[in-house]
């Protein structure tokens, strides 16, 4: 087969006119902050979850420090999964948190309750959940002897059914390679009505947002203009979502179902074409990341392999406890084995079948004579 000119990026988000009529609506309605579209975004994502409550923010990484800071969670233990992204383990200490990291199952790669058991302590106010590429955490078997506050982290599993209903919250994100991608952004998810108005104006210095005062103004009808004048009564940030990310939202919402059944048909074909030696990932709804596994000592020489054929692919994720600034004073079996082997193929909305062809090649070819 011959070499192509162009990289096969391992994800990429895709867009059509649709977003650009979109944005454009946006940009010429004059309101280009937080405003109608991001009202419809969370309302029709809300529904999408079957979640009572949505927040949208500029990202996942915010949304779930907004989060902690709604709950009052600080000083305290957070457990939180070490095959994951930045995030989850940082987030715990902008909060004066420490960061717990507990070690995977081996098969799915989400948090391993018998390791969240053992490392309980005292002072612990919270669990990060990550749904791995897209494979639920198990949380029920958490819950058997757990019953505070679980964060449940969707940024993968957008959207895998019953995903974000586990946790006592769900964050979500948008972020450029998603599945549902806005360049950055995210999503909170409740039933928690409590909660939900405690985020709603700290996602702007405690301010309720000048749009709603519009709409209240004009739903009045008191007086011309509009209620420029505010309380603050909470310590706030500055994260929330404007209309010209969330037109792009809600057209992505849109093709999310037929983005998701081109990257399950990826998925059906590398699961059915790849040679044995590769290692198939946990069957995924949103496959997110394709991770397949590989002999150690091929990862690494395979990635470069495949990069000389123009093929990109990632590793999600090095272990967070490998990293000096979350580093653990302990061991983790089953992470420090199988991180070793991961290697994500390309898998998104901008391949065709010859792109997912070419990847089966070139990795098949590999192992050809590998022993
Ligand atoms: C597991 C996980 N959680 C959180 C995030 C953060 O998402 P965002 O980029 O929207 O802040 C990511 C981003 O890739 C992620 O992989």
């Amino acid at each position: 087969m011959e070499i192509r000119k162009d990289f096969l990026p391992v994800l990429r988000p895709v867009a059509d006119d649709q977003e650009l009529i979109s944005i454009g609506e946006s940009l010429n309605s004059g309101w280009w902050g937080k405003g109608p579209r991001v009202a419809e975004f969370e309302k029709e994502f809300a529904q999408m979850v079957g979640a009572k409550y949505a927040v949208a923010v500029t990202s996942a990484t915010h949304g779930q420090d907004l989060v902690f800071k709604a709950m009052g969670i600080s000083n305290a233990d957070v457990i939180n999964p070490t095959i994951s992204f930045m995030t989850t383990a940082v987030v715990p200490l902008w909060n004066n948190c420490s960061s717990n990291i507990v070690d995977v199952e081996r098969e799915s790669l989400t948090i391993d309750p018998i390791d969240v058991k053992k490392n309980l302590k005292k002072n612990t106010k919270a669990i990060i959940a990550v749904n791995h590429a897209g494979v639920p955490a198990d949380i029920d078997s958490i819950r058997e002897f757990y019953d505070g506050f679980i964060l449940e982290d969707c940024a993968h599993s957008c959207y895998t059914p019953g995903a974000g209903t586990k946790g006592d919250v769900a964050v979500w994100s948008f972020q450029a390679v998603k599945t549902l991608p806005t360049g950055d952004g995210g999503m909170i998810t409740t039933n928690n009505k409590e909660l939900y108005e405690k985020l709603v104006p700290m996602t702007w210095l405690g301010i309720s947002s000048t749009y709603s005062r519009v709409a209240i103004q004009n739903s009045q009808k008191k007086t011309p203009g509009y209620a420029w004048d505010y309380e603050v009564n909470v310590l706030g940030y500055k994260c929330y979502m404007i209309d010209l990310t969330a037109a792009i939202g809600l057209v992505q919402m849109k093709k999310l179902g037929s983005n998701l059944e081109w990257r399950r048909y990826i998925q059906s074909r590398y699961n059915a074409e790849l040679t044995p030696k590769v290692k198939r990932p946990v069957w995924s709804e949103t496959v997110q990341y394709y991770c397949a596994r590989v002999a150690p000592e091929h990862r690494n020489v395979l990635i470069s392999y495949l990069a000389e054929k123009k093929i990109h692919t990632s590793v999600h994720f090095k272990p967070l406890h490998l990293y000096e600034i979350t580093k653990q004073n302990r061991s983790y079996n089953i992470a420090d084995v199988e991180w070793l082997k991961l290697i994500s193929l390309p898998c998104h909305a901008g391949m065709n079948e010859d792109d997912i062809s070419y990847v089966i090649y070139w990795v098949n070819k590999y192992f050809e004579g590998v022993a």
